[in-house]
């Protein structure tokens, strides 16, 4: 198995860009399913849940063709409507497939999602909306089979403001008959992204970015191409970096509109941000400060910077603490940063982060996507050498992540493990 090894100790500095969005990518690549024809898309992150959401839409039947960047999928002939069982395994958002599918065929098969392990990550709140939308939910031996005659609009409220209850509600509604509307409805810009898509494909959709979301269907949608919004997540990831080592970064082809609690925070902790159009600079101080972190739904903190910026406070001077209020299991990383010489009590939702002034390299595991990116932030701050197990985590969610960090001065490799 492959692992990173990283001599840390060094400050990023330099110039990089973010990649395209890989949680506006997937529902996105749910939505050329609706779309009986040929989508185009541009700035589809080559990552692994890109590439395993592509594998099931060929198992499915759509035609695909990829160069660089550019993927062109026609749905035109797809005939099948249950999701293979070992793709599903692997990526949680899977699930999204769901809703696209069974707005196309009326019956979507598939078996519990995988991905991340970060909490119980049910998925009642799709279930319900479905229900609510005429779908006979069945689910026998793992596997839930939706179907129905015809998928009718109604008004459903979200108890929790669900990114992913959102996205398949609104997949599901694009082409049912009458009106939905959410109430709760999640406010996250990758949502926004995949609404424009749709709109551009012919969708009647309003209040997007707000919490209350209105879909009228529509019997046909038609063929577009569109450029997929910036990875906000990988953007917050890279600005951590610099900032954690003391760096001075110039960020490209971002929106910084979308990273307002991300880059609140780096100013907090003493961090010095320019904001441009689509660049932000970022410029460390020799060392950053305590903060306070509440994750929340959108506009509030995300949670997929939580486990970054855990990594990057382990060496700010003071006591930081973080409150998890999304996933509940979402701080396994801090065993792999005490074992580095961080100082982290875990005390229910709260991490508690003595900052202490250096990190030793150690022998690390990853144990999930964002909480492997904060293995990455240690083992680039501490002194000494990081080896880093299981980065197919981290493989799932950065593209070229190593070319980026080497780019920007970081001595890291890609080495076969034992
Ligand atoms: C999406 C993102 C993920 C991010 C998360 C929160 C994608 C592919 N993934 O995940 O990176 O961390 O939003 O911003 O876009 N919940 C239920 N029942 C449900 C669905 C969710 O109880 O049916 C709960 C979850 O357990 C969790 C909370 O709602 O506690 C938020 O989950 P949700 O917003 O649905 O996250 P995802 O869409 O899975």
């Amino acid at each position: 198995m492959k692992e990173y090894v990283i001599e840390g100790g060094k400050r990023l500095t330099g110039t990089t860009y973010a990649s395209g969005s890989k949680n506006a990518s997937l529902p996105i690549l749910a939505a050329t399913i609706l779309n009986e024809g040929t989508t185009k898309l541009y700035r589809v992150p080559k990552i692994r849940d890109t590439k395993i959401t592509l594998e099931i839409l060929e198992l499915l039947g759509c035609k695909i063709k990829r160069n660089n960047d550019k993927i062109e999928i026609n749905s035109k002939d797809m005939n099948q409507v249950e999701i293979p069982e070992e793709q599903m395994r692997q990526i949680r958002s899977t699930v999204i497939l769901a809703g696209a599918i069974l707005g196309r065929f009326k019956e979507a098969i598939f078996s519990y999602p995988g991905g991340c392990d970060i909490g119980a990550r049910p998925i009642d709140l799709h279930m319900n909306a479905f229900r609510k939308m005429g779908v006979n939910v069945r689910e026998e031996a793992g596997y839930i089979q939706c179907k129905c005659d015809q998928l009718k609009g109604a008004n459903i409220h979200l108890e929790f403001p669900s990114v992913g209850a959102t996205e398949n509600i609104i997949l599901a509604a694009v082409k049912a008959e009458g009106t939905t509307k959410i109430t709760n409805a999640a406010m996250e810009p990758e949502i926004i992204d995949l609404v424009k898509i749709l709109k551009q494909m012919g969708a009647k959709i309003s209040g997007e970015g707000t919490n209350e979301i209105e879909i009228i269907g529509v019997d046909q949608l038609k063929d577009t191409s569109y450029h997929i919004m910036p990875d906000r997540i990988e953007a917050g990831t890279l600005l951590c970096f610099a900032a954690g080592t003391g760096g001075t970064i110039q960020l490209k082809e971002v929106e910084p509109l979308h990273m307002i609690p991300i880059l609140e925070k780096l100013e907090e902790c003493g961090c010095m941000v320019k904001k441009e159009k689509h660049e932000i600079f970022l410029e460390a101080p020799r060392r950053l400060k305590a903060i306070d972190i509440k994750t929340m739904p959108y506009p509030g903190f995300p949670t997929d910077m939580q486990s970054v910026f855990g990594g990057m406070l382990s060496v700010a001077k003071g006591t930081s603490v973080i409150t998890e209020n999304i996933f509940e299991n979402r701080y396994r990383y801090c065993q792999e940063l005490n074992r580095m010489g961080a100082k982290i009590n875990i005390s229910g939702k709260n991490a508690i982060i003595k900052g202490v002034r250096r990190l030793s390299g150690a022998k690390v595991e990853a144990t999930d996507l964002r909480g492997g990116a904060s293995l990455l932030m240690a083992g680039l701050i501490a002194k000494g050498t990081t080896r880093i197990k299981k980065i197919e985590y981290i493989a799932r969610g950065y593209e070229n992540l190593e070319e980026k960090l080497k780019g920007l001065g970081a001595n890291i490799k890609i080495e076969e493990g034992e």
